[in-house]
């Protein structure tokens, strides 16, 4: 046994490998269950009581050079080596791995320059609202049922601070500064106290457009949200008006599309109909100019609104509304392609 022992320790000691098959050989011949050492150990109980103690101590040893021999040349290979001479300091960098834009703002920007080109300029304003900006300006009367159409989180009450439900609020402030012509587009971040589901959030994002001017007409209302429809969605796209209320607008209507997934032919997501509503919109009411100073008399404009999630629905077929929300990098990483 002891001779046999020190064969197999020469052997270790001097073996070489050139291929991880190779290495993989040496472990199943010395350190597998099957292996030489393993068959050793199972006859170690034919060694007399006198030699046990010695024997013993050898084949460890000899289990132990094994394992680390191994353990050594499996280093070389894995290229874990920590030595100077390895470092390449020419050798280029790690690609850093690229990100990718949110759907919401890949849709909301391609939502700006469509309405860019027609010459819509940016308007942002402050998420934290008082009621004039959000409600009062825009014709909701004090007490008026119209005000629970938006469940608005308040802040404070009396001066009401809240977080505005629409970026309507923009408009009003557009108007409160400016002098027509005014054409702003009112991109931002809303808020309303829903309960959360596949659906519904308590924070979205909305588009808002406003367009004040001497003669604008209904007539221009319908051109250019065909023209947006058409730009969004393809050429063949179509669009209906129906007639809705708003408390700012007057007349108000809501605008379907023809329904992108079925081309019209009807299908659950359109439920069947073959349309599906993606804004609201109607010309500026006379009292919302009044509000902010502007003379209906002379002038008149629209406004339209949508919702960014709606559009980014149906651009990208997603369909829980919490997925935008949750910064899941394998939802989001799907829209590395179109990002680029
Ligand atoms: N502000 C409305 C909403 O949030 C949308 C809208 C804007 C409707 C402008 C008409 C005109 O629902």
């Amino acid at each position: 046994m002891k001779e046999k022992i020190e064969i197999l320790k020469k052997e270790i000691e001097n073996f070489a490998v050139a291929t991880a098959d190779e290495l993989e050989a040496m472990r199943i011949k010395y350190l597998s269950k099957k292996g030489e050492i393993a068959a050793l150990f199972s006859d170690f109980k034919n060694v007399s009581n006198n030699d046990k103690r010695s024997v013993g101590q050898l084949l460890n040893e000899l289990k132990d050079l094994a394992q680390q021999r191994y353990n050594i040349l499996k280093e070389s290979f894995s290229g874990n080596k920590k030595n100077d001479d390895d470092l390449d300091l020419t050798r280029t960098a790690e690609p850093i791995s690229i990100g990718a834009r949110h759907p919401i703002s890949l849709v909301k920007n391609e939502i700006i320059d469509i309405f860019s080109r027609i010459g819509f300029v940016i308007a942002e304003g402050p998420e934290i609202e008082d009621d004039w900006n959000v409600f009062g300006a825009l014709n909701f009367a004090p007490e008026h049922p119209a005000r629970d159409m938006q469940d608005t989180f308040f802040i404070e009450k009396s001066p009401d601070v809240l977080l505005r439900t629409h970026t309507s609020s923009v408009q009003t402030r557009t108007m409160m500064t400016q002098q027509p012509p005014i054409r702003v587009l009112c991109p931002g971040r809303v808020y309303r106290n829903e309960a959360i589901s596949y659906r519904a959030h308590c924070f979205f994002h909305q588009v808002e457009g406003l367009y004040i001017d001497k003669n604008v007409s209904f007539a221009d209302l319908k051109q250019v949200l065909l023209y947006f429809a058409k730009e969004m969605f393809g050429e063949q796209t179509q669009i209906r008006l129906r007639p809705s209320y708003f408390p700012f607008t007057e007349p108000s209507a809501e605008m379907d599309i023809s329904c992108n997934l079925c081309g019209g032919q009807g299908c659950p997501f359109c439920k069947y109909t073959g349309w599906v509503e993606i804004l609201g919109c109607g010309m500026v009411d006379t009292n919302v100019l009044k509000n902010c100073e502007i003379d209906p008399e002379i002038y008149s404009g629209y406004a339209f609104g949508l919702g960014v999630e709606r559009i980014t629905n149906l651009k990208f077929q997603v369909k829980d509304l919490r997925m935008f929300s949750e910064n899941d990098v394998r939802f989001l990483q799907q829209f590395q392609v179109v990002a680029n």
